[in-house]
């Protein structure tokens, strides 16, 4: 298999914290590989050592067959990186921040103009692609920052929440320019914490926590890992005694696993769940609050194995 990433035991701490602990990745080239986790699981930490911004602690990384400690240059050629923050030329327009990138990568003018034209475009960015970026609103600005990136064609982007702040039909827009990216054979890391991105968009995807990865897999099989059923999460009253109407629940030969989530919630795995929540009523003997049933979703998946939420 051909890697575009291939990371052993990639660390990097800050003092006492342990950012990045260990993660052991292999990226085929050509796939769109999601890095989903909650704040602070270190998904820029790692987007940053292997774009190499940021130097490891300890282990090592290839990125597109070239040593992350050794050889930065010939990575930086490479790629393209859309920040977590903005880094935009303010005092420079849209089509100018655009432009300025091609050039730093060596582009002939002839070659990045129209395509900077058909990219703003793409993103609805026309009509204000002469205003100076400072005047432009933050969704505006995130979208030119994202066109930055991807100007000059890289082999292999690293997208570091690209939709976070974004309304839901830019996101879409966003959406479909990665998608379209993936399908030229370029390889693209998309970090989020938002679900529905990870498991819209990823051929492949880790779930990362305190640094660690947790599992790893396609959407549909990290999902399927659960079982067959669907997810009931309601609200009791008696906090305390969460973990014993868990175990009540439990007896059901159909209820599969539960979870205390945040301050009063429970949930639950459960074959044919939505018909049945009057049985596990009965079993668990208090009031459940606040019910909702739904189909399995990657953030589930985290639940399970954390037993806390995404975006507690
Ligand atoms: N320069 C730094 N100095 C000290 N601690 C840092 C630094 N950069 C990151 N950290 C810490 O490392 C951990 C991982 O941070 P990181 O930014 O990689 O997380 P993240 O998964 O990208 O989170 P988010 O979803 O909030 O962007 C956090 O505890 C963070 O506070
Ligand atoms: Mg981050």
């Amino acid at each position: 298999m051909d890697l575009a990433i291939e990371t052993s035991n990639l660390k990097r701490y800050f003092g006492e914290i342990h950012a990045v602990d260990g993660i052991n990745l292999q990226i085929p080239k050509g796939s769109l590989f999601g890095v989903l986790g909650p704040n602070g699981a270190g998904k820029t930490t790692t987007i940053k050592m292997l774009s190499t911004i940021l130097f490891p602690t300890n282990g090592n990384a290839t990125v597109l067959g070239f040593n992350i400690k050794k050889e930065a240059r010939e990575i930086k050629r490479r790629i393209g990186i859309c920040p977590q923050e903005n880094v935009v030329y303010p005092r420079l327009t849209a089509r100018e921040n655009i432009h300025l990138i091609a050039q730093m990568h060596g582009m002939a003018r002839k070659d990045y103009k129209e395509r900077t034209d058909e990219l703003l475009g793409k993103m609805n960015l026309l009509e204000r692609s002469y205003s100076l970026v400072k005047g432009l609103s933050g969704g505006m600005k995130r979208r030119v920052n994202i066109l930055m990136a991807v100007i000059h064609e890289p082999e292999l982007l690293f997208f570091d929440e690209p939709t976070a702040g974004l309304d839901p039909q830019s996101r879409r827009v966003v959406w479909d320019l990665i998608r379209d990216f993936q399908k030229k054979e370029c390889t693209v890391i998309l970090t989020t914490h938002n679900m529905e991105e990870a498991d819209d968009l990823s051929d492949e995807l880790v779930i990362i926590d305190h640094g660690k990865i947790i599992t790893q897999g396609a959407p549909e099989e990290l999902k399927g890992k659960l079982g067959e059923g669907d997810i009931i999460e309601f609200k009791v009253k008696e906090i305390e005694k969460r973990d014993e109407i868990i175990e009540r629940a439990k007896t059901l030969d159909f209820v599969r696993w539960g979870k205390q989530v945040g301050k009063h919630r429970i949930v639950l795995n459960a074959l044919d769940g939505l018909r049945r929540v009057s049985e596990i009523m009965d079993v668990i003997k208090v009031k459940m609050e606040d019910i909702s049933v739904r189909k399995n979703t990657l953030e589930d998946v985290f639940i399970e194995l954390t037993g806390r939420r995404l975006r507690d």
